[in-house]
């Protein structure tokens, strides 16, 4: 039965794909799309309301929830849990976490707004918790750099990484997977609270997209150089060849609302 799926991110690079998806395919659920920025300045915005706008049928809206605001996050799971519990919005089917996690704190926004909503899915269909993670996280050098991850001693670390920025990502990716597959055990194993038991928490590695905007915008010169003439043409061969998890971000937003909304996948 169709319900409401919460989308962040949404006008990020796969989100926008996922939103599109989303609209195009399963146009009885209620979309609600949350983005940093609601504002008509907001270029990535504008392109979500264009998205929107292709499906006039479809019961999609943007709401604005800055994910480092901890505030913002509560008032947003408010209106969500009280729209529901007064019959305004369907039960929860899902919730695509699938915005860049820039450090824990958007990690604990993430779960807050999370095991706020928990109540809140649909209790007899089933639903799905998706939390979005990457090569990021596993105990070995990557792309990005060559320090591994792990959850340090001194967990100051997290917030100032000693070493390298891009190992808050690692952390913050570490962190949220750690939680996906923690919260899914208790869910599964709440006999005591049956109520639960028909959500999953499931976390997706969506691949690595050169197309991603993330590569684009606020990023070195040289990376934007080597990604833009470089790994974006080779890109086809290098996933055929090498890696097939290198793929744009449009496979990686359809997939993640496939495994969002359709249970059989
Ligand atoms: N691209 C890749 O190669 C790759 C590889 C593995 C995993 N992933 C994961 O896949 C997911 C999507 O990646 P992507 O390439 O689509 O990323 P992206 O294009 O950079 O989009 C990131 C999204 O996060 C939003 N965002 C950033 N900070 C925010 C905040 N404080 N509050 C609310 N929203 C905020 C951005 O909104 P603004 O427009 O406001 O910035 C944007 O919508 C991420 O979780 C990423 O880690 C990506």
């Amino acid at each position: 039965m169709p319900g409401t799926v919460i989308l962040t991110g949404a006008n990020g690079s796969s989100g926008l794909h996922a939103a599109a998806h989303l609209l195009h395919t399963y146009p009885d659920f209620t979309a609600l799309l949350t983005v940093r920025s609601a504002a008509s300045t907001d270029a990535n915005t504008n392109t979500l309301r264009a998205t929107i706008s292709r499906f006039p049928a479809s019961k999609a809206s943007i709401h604005e929830v800055d994910l480092a605001d901890l505030s913002a996050v509560h008032n947003f799971t408010t209106f969500v849990s009280s729209s529901i519990a007064q019959g305004e919005l369907p039960p929860l089917q899902s919730n695509p976490l699938q915005r860049v996690l820039l450090g824990p704190l958007t990690f604990v926004a993430h779960a807050a707004m999370m095991l706020r909503l928990l109540e809140h899915f649909d209790a007899k269909h089933g639903a799905r918790v998706i939390v979005v993670f990457s090569v990021g996280h596993f105990c070995k050098p990557n792309p990005m750099t060559v320090y591994v991850p792990g959850i340090p001693g001194d967990l100051d670390e997290l917030v100032h990484p000693w070493v390298d920025e891009k190992v808050r990502y690692q952390y913050a990716k570490l962190a949220a997977t750690v939680w996906c597959y923690a919260l899914n055990a208790r869910l599964q194993a709440a006999s005591a609270f049956p109520r639960f038991s028909h959500i999953t928490a499931v976390a997706i590695n969506p691949g690595d997209s050169a197309d991603s905007r993330v590569f684009q915008t606020n990023t070195l010169a040289w990376i934007r150089i080597v990604v833009a003439y470089i790994l974006v043409p080779i890109r086809p061969l290098y996933r055929l060849l090498v890696d097939p998890t290198w793929r744009p971000s449009s496979e990686a937003g359809v997939d993640i609302v496939e495994l969002a909304v359709n249970h059989d996948k």
